[in-house]
Order: C-alpha cells, then sequence, then structure tokens
C-alpha cells in the first residue's frame, strides 16, 4: 500500500506540515521513463515498482475533448501517429502505439488505477503552445469523478491555469511550475495562484530559496533528474520531493540517507 495517499492528514496538509520534515517524496516522472514508454500505463505501474511514491503525468485535450495523458502536443515523438493531439479523436487516439504496445492512456484511466493503487497523481496541465480553452474544469471534473481530489496535485507552467483549479475546487492541491530563480524563492508565485507548492527545474534550487519557500508554508518539489550527485544536492538543500525519471536511483540514496518519506 502507498502511505502517501492514506495519512489523516490531507495531501495539502500534510506538504503545508511538511510531514516527515527532512524526508524527500519520490516522484515517478512521466512515471518511470528511463525505462518504459514515457506517460503509459506499463511506466506508471513501473514508477511504482521502483519505489515511487506518486506519478506525474502531462494532459492535453483531444479533438472531442477527452484528457489525454501525453507529454507533447504532437503526437510524432512518443507515438507512431503524426500530428496535433488537438487535431484527433480519442477513438483515434486510441489505436496508436505509444511505444512497447502501450496505448495512449485518458486521465480518467490513470485517475482509476491510482485509485486502485491508493497513489497520489501529480497531474500537469499542458496548455501551450496549444491553448486548450477550459481544461482546467475538465481536470477539476474527472478528479472530481474518480474521488481523487485529495489525492492529486495539479501543476503547471500556465499559472493562470493553476489559478482557475484552484478558484474551481479549492481542496485540490496545487503547484507552480517555472524554469527560473524568482527572487523571494517563489513565494508570490505561489500566493498569485494559491498554490501549495513550488516546482522549479533543479537547476534553480538553492537552500536560501528553499528556506523562503517553506517559512511561507510552501512545499518545494524540483523536476527532473537521475543525476545522483544532483540527487544528492537537493536532499541536502531541504526539497520536499523530486520528480526523477530513474526513482529507485533516487529511492536508493534517500534509503542511505536515511531520507525515505514512506
Ligand atoms: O513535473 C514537472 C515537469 O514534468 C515539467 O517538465 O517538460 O517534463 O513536462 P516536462
Ligand atoms: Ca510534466
Amino acid at each position: 500500500m502507498n502511505q502517501a495517499a492514506t495519512g489523516r492528514l490531507s495531501l495539502r496538509e500534510r506538504l503545508r506540515a511538511r510531514e516527515g520534515r527532512g524526508r524527500v517524496w519520490v516522484c515517478g516522472h512521466r512515471g518511470a521513463m528511463g525505462y518504459c514508454p514515457e506517460n503509459t500505463m506499463a511506466s506508471f505501474e513501473r514508477g511504482l515498482e521502483l519505489g515511487a511514491d506518486w506519478i506525474e503525468l502531462d494532459v492535453h485535450l483531444s479533438r472531442d475533448e477527452a484528457l489525454i495523458v501525453i507529454h507533447d502536443e504532437t503526437l510524432d515523438r512518443t507515438t507512431d501517429g503524426h500530428g496535433l493531439v488537438r487535431d484527433h479523436t480519442l477513438a483515434e487516439l486510441r489505436t496508436l502505439d505509444a511505444g512497447g504496445g502501450e496505448h495512449i492512456p485518458t486521465l480518467d484511466e490513470v485517475l482509476a488505477w491510482a485509485r486502485e493503487r491508493e497513489t497520489i497523481v501529480d497531474i500537469e496541465i499542458k496548455n501551450a503552445p496549444v491553448y486548450y480553452a477550459g481544461i482546467e474544469q475538465k481536470v477539476v471534473a474527472a478528479v472530481s469523478a474518480a474521488g481523487m481530489t485529495d489525492n492529486v496535485i495539479v501543476i503547471s507552467f500556465d499559472h493562470v491555469a493553476v489559478r482557475r483549479v484552484h478558484e474551481l475546487e479549492p481542496r485540490i492541491t496545487t503547484g507552480v511550475l517555472y524554469g527560473c530563480r524568482p527572487t523571494d524563492g517563489g513565494v508570490s508565485l505561489a500566493h498569485a495562484t494559491g498554490a501549495d507548492a513550488v516546482l522549479p527545474h533543479w537547476t534553480y534550487i538553492t537552500p536560501e530559496d528553499v528556506e523562503l519557500a517553506h517559512e511561507a508554508g510552501l512545499a518545494v518539489a524540483p523536476w527532473a533528474t537521475s543525476d545522483p550527485a544532483v540527487l544528492r544536492h537537493l536532499i541536502a538543500c531541504d526539497v520536499d520531493s523530486i520528480g526523477t525519471n530513474h526513482p529507485d536511483i533516487l529511492r536508493d540514496i534517500l534509503v542511505s540517507a536515511r531520507k525515505v518519506a514512506q
């Protein structure tokens, strides 16, 4: 059983209270994309097998407005299809090979799996370069319908989308992604959206910025690296979670350092 999803406190409370202070949650980036075709059910399952406490995925909308789990706005890099996700129906997308015979999952499918596995899902709304009007409402509705309101964190580089999710369903934990070093540890970016967590690219992590975010009650969850030296540096900076393509590498380091969150 994955205990990240079973504590008595809500996910938000756990992040804000920094439950297990000094310990680090393992986030399986696109599942375990270092070993499996990214953003597939096989990758998510493998991520948990390799010690991820939760898994991260990316969502886009199909032509018929279904929430589709895939990283790029186009099909070409990760499937045998071509063109924009937006230009294909769910039925068309379901016929594609996303690698190793895996299909492209829907968000509903992954949420049902995560509920069954009692794990948390980190849902990244991709809203650029293709802008999906209303994707926030669809994500909130899918999370609610799956009974996963307290077991997801919704994140985006589109901070307006993060704010919309927070306004639509304040019980959903949210986080802001960015690839820069803000002047205040990301506190103002989080406060502008109601977010509970900041997710800087790992290259911008400093102990001072982590402390600023923690003082403001925010969790710090950088992404995405599997380099042991970098992972040790991030752990030493006292981050709360790390996104990695190789959950087992991070898990092993945390076990050695006695900083396993679960
Ligand atoms: O978890 C955040 C991270 O996934 C953002 O970057 O390009 O891998 O979606 P990207
Ligand atoms: Ca992502």
